[in-house]
């Protein structure tokens, strides 16, 4: 018998752009578009079982076997090291992590920089590999206000159409990592439930390598 797969996706666009993609090789469950709240769906007959979760609890999920296989952005990964397979780069999700400042103003090289983020390890990995001492302010979201305000000299967080920080006076100083999505895998489902994990993960691969080639992703 085929085994079950259960699949943790972010909640939100890049979740259901993920969604489509396992709809469109033949793991589809249509309950899915009826929306609401619910956040766990099966369907038996595709063997599959998705469940909606915080983007930056996927890894969690995985790594606990509660869900065998995920969707996660790359930045989660880099921030911290979850004990997981990385098996494919699904080209979707696309943005980059960088450090961003008020427009025009270059913070004092003199001073310990001031830097307010989501992501203090990879903030902390950039400013080590240059050597250069910060003082990290962490923060769980609009971190663009910390600049704007003169809580901190700089940001370092997520840029995708850049529409942020224009808004809000700032612009990017410096590119530290491109990110996108991964398909992320339990190690022990891995194990157990290869076969399928290995066909999914294939077939995934070809959408994504057609999507890249027409422009889709
Ligand atoms: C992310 C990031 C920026 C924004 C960048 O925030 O932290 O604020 O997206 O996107 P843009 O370049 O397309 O404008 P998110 O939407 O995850 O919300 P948050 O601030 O609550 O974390």
């Amino acid at each position: 018998m085929r085994n079950k797969i259960n699949i943790a996706l972010p909640k939100g666009r890049l979740g259901e752009k993920a969604y489509d993609i396992f709809e469109k090789i033949g793991c589809g469950c249509p309950e899915i578009h009826e929306g609401g709240r619910k956040l766990v769906f099966e369907d038996e007959e595709n063997g599959v079982c998705y469940f909606w979760v915080k983007p930056s609890d996927v890894a969690v999920y995985v790594e606990r076997g509660a869900a065998d296989i995920g969707v996660v952005g790359k930045d989660i990964l880099l921030e911290q090291p979850y004990d997981v397979f990385e098996l494919l780069d699904l080209g979707m999700g696309k943005c980059r992590m960088a450090v961003a400042g008020v427009k025009g103003e270059r913070p004092d090289s003199e001073h310990t920089l001031r830097v307010a983020t989501k992501f203090p390890n990879i903030a902390r990995e950039y400013y080590r590999g240059k050597s250069r001492e910060i003082d990290i302010i962490e923060l769980h979201g609009s971190i663009e206000i910390a600049p704007v305000l003169k809580m901190s000299d700089v940001i370092v967080d997520i840029v995708e159409t850049g529409v942020t920080l224009r808004e809000n006076n700032l612009e990017v100083l410096e590119e530290i990592v491109k990110i996108s999505a991964r398909l992320i895998a339990n190690k022990a489902s891995y194990k157990f439930k290869n076969e399928r994990i290995r066909e999914i993960c294939g077939r995934v691969a070809e959408l994504c390598e057609t999507g890249k080639q027409e422009g889709k992703l």
